[in-house]
């Protein structure tokens, strides 16, 4: 075993992960590259729980995976500044070590999709990073995809033209300011149903519109967020409930963050 992986409890798996870059991509939207054994084993959706270097924050943050390259060993996360842990990680530079719990949750499904099937992406602000190693993944093996972004305003517009490498991209901003104005589903509800697939990742209220517009689908997927606290399906911090029980529930962070549209209470 790589003497970084510190060590393995059950399926959990703790390791030192270096800090090949780090870049300010938009603002206060940083990209983290990190490298270590841990990558060989992450999957589109997929996040980690990253300690924060400094003790007085016992919590862990979740990040999702941006982009996986097995071959190198590392991987990407994109995310924003929301409070002291983000900032903290928004320090870091090549060189720098992170502790990182992970891979956590159970990602995409992204089986049996070919040449001949058709995937609709759909990612908001900050939600959509997870949805650019579907996006490399699916093109890989010829899927032909259509992707529609949605952001408040221009400049928060990120990873447009990376997913436009791999297929039809569509750009809504609230405030008009780039691309179609309003929110995705001006465009979404222009397109016909004719998906094999649908991945998505976004706020709150994109959930619900998708899991909406899509819950009958066999194959549509919303990757959500929720507080977390262990990350690791012990402590019940991030339920979600299942509809029509009072009883059963999901949680977030084991049993997701990808669930299938229907299957839980937005
Ligand atoms: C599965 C998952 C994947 C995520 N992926 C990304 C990503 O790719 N890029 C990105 O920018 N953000 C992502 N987030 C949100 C990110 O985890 C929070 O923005 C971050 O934890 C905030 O930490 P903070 O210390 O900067 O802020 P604070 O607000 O100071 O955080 C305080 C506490 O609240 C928790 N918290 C705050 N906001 C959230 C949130 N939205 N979700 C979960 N816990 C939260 C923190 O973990 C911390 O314990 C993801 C969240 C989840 C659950
Ligand atoms: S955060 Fe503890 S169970 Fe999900």
């Amino acid at each position: 075993m790589n003497p970084t992986c510190k060590k393995r409890m059950g399926a959990i798996r703790l390791e030192t992960m270096k800090v090949v870059a780090q870049e300010e991509i938009a603002p206060a939207i940083f990209e983290l590259v990190l490298e270590g054994e841990m990558v060989e084993a992450m999957r589109a959706g997929q996040f980690l729980h990253l300690r924060v270097p400094d003790d007085s924050h016992l919590l862990r943050r979740p990040i999702s995976i941006s982009s996986i390259d097995k071959a190198k060993k590392q991987c990407r996360l994109i995310y924003r500044i929301e409070g002291a842990g983000t900032a903290i990680f928004s320090t870091l530079s090549q060189g720098d070590t992170l502790d990182v719990m992970g891979p956590q949750g159970n990602g995409f499904d992204l089986s049996d999709l070919d040449d001949q099937s058709k995937v609709l992406l759909v990612g908001g602000g900050i939600g959509v990073p997870p949805l650019l190693e579907v996006a490399k993944e699916l093109h890989a093996r010829g899927v032909k995809l259509v992707t529609v972004l949605g952001f408040a305003n221009k400049d928060a517009v990120i990873l447009e033209k990376e997913l436009a490498q791999y297929g039809q991209v569509f750009v809504t901003t609230d405030d008009g300011s780039y691309g179609i104005k309003g929110n995705v589903s001006v465009v979404i509800n222009d397109l016909d149903n004719q998906f094999d697939a649908v991945y998505s990742c976004g706020a709150p209220g994109m959930m619900k519109y998708i899991n909406q517009r899509f819950h009958d689908h066999p194959r549509a997927y919303l990757s959500l967020e929720s507080r977390m606290a262990c990350g690791m399906g012990a402590c019940y911090a991030c339920v979600l409930k299942v509809p029509d029980s009072e009883t059963v529930s999901q949680r977030v962070c084991e049993d997701g963050p990808v669930f299938r549209t229907g299957t839980v209470v937005l």
